[in-house]
């Protein structure tokens, strides 16, 4: 039996390359030279003990229901400064974006100072907050490459209240030109240091990835919020993010705690309500409620450069986050 392993800080792209044991089969293996580079997998050959027996599967299905199970939660946020909350799932399109551009307005409507930080190469947070990308000269590359330029890094929004520090392509590469700096996990952390007294909240849009870049955006805050989408396969990958958790925790910030799991594009189907309600019983504390209903107001209000509330507050998505804000609020004692 072959069993194949990847860690948080083992996932990340490594100088090192590949770092295989293998023992058999050596001879169907391409030369050295020609062969793909697989970054830092690493197998490990276990001995085969046949069939997993009864009690074996009992443990692997208990372990498999209760990874998700331990997310820590979060602190309070020290006095003096805004809390950094990153909004995170390696699965792509379930919301990540949608929620870190309408919590930013929903809370800076209700006189918050919110920063917000797109550390994604796709730039969405720009486009839905009315920010036009091609005339922004500071983005967040610069920010993480040279932390002293993030005063001038901010720019205003279409939102009262809301600055963003824009993300663009220039993202892409980043990763492997932080692998040569010291100290590569703590750049973000570093950068935000000095804007964190002038802000009530920062929030971080993360890839759907969970590379050095997302690595900085956990270091750097208090709590995460973990948007789940109410689809098949919700859950997959949250054992993944767990562990990432974990080690960020255990190694570089041991601050970082869950701020809440919120549910997204909800929709009144029975696959969708099952979903919500095993998610519901896998985070009792942490669940934000409401689910954010599947609404297309929603997705069109990027296409005006505006969030929720200035394209149709009355409509269903705009209700719900509006909603979710104000738990958020009390959550973290704005
Ligand atoms: N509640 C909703 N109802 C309908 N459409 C939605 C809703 N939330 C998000 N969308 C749309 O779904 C798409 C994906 O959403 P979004 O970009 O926020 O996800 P994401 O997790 O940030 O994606 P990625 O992983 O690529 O960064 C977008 O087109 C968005 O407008
Ligand atoms: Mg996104």
């Amino acid at each position: 039996m072959w069993s194949f392993s990847v860690g948080i800080l083992n996932s990340l792209p490594s100088a090192e390359g590949a770092r295989m044991s293998v023992d058999r089969g050596v001879e169907d293996l391409p030369e050295a030279g020609s062969a793909p580079l697989i970054i830092d997998a690493e197998f490990t050959e276990v001995e085969d003990k046949g069939m997993p027996t009864l009690d074996a599967v009992d443990e692997i299905s208990i372990a498999r229901a209760r990874t998700p199970l331990e997310l820590p939660q979060s602190g309070p946020t020290p006095v003096g400064r805004a809390r950094v909350v990153t909004i995170i799932n390696q699965k792509g399109g379930v919301g990540k974006t949608t929620s870190v551009i309408n919590i930013a307005a929903q809370l800076a409507l209700r006189g918050h100072k919110i920063l917000v930080v797109d550390a994604d190469s796709q730039g969405n947070c720009a486009t839905g907050l009315g920010v036009n990308k091609s005339r922004v000269k500071t983005t967040t590359r610069d920010l993480i490459l040279n932390p002293e330029s993030a005063v001038e890094s901010r720019h205003a929004t279409a939102v009262d209240g809301v600055h963003i520090i824009v993300g663009d392509r220039t993202l892409v590469g980043l990763e492997q030109e932080m692998l040569r700096q010291l100290g590569r996990e703590r750049r973000l952390t570093e950068a935000l240091t000095p804007l964190l007294p002038h802000y009530d909240v920062v929030i971080i849009d993360t890839p759907p990835s969970l590379g050095l870049v997302t690595i900085n955006a956990l270091v750097a805050s208090d709590g995460i919020i973990i948007p789940v989408q109410t689809e098949y396969f919700a859950l997959e990958g949250l054992a993944m993010l767990a562990g990432t958790i974990r080690e960020v925790r255990g190694l570089l910030n041991p601050r970082l705690g869950v701020d809440g799991v919120m549910l997204t594009m909800h929709a009144p189907t029975l696959l969708n309500e099952q979903v919500a309600s095993e998610v519901k019983e896998a985070f009792p504390e942490l669940l934000i409620e409401p689910a954010i209903r599947r609404n297309i107001k929603l997705a069109e209000a990027p296409s005006h450069g505006i969030p929720i509330h200035l394209h149709d507050p009355n409509s269903n998505g705009g209700q719900d986050y509006q909603k979710v804000s104000s738990v958020l609020e009390s959550r973290w004692g704005l």
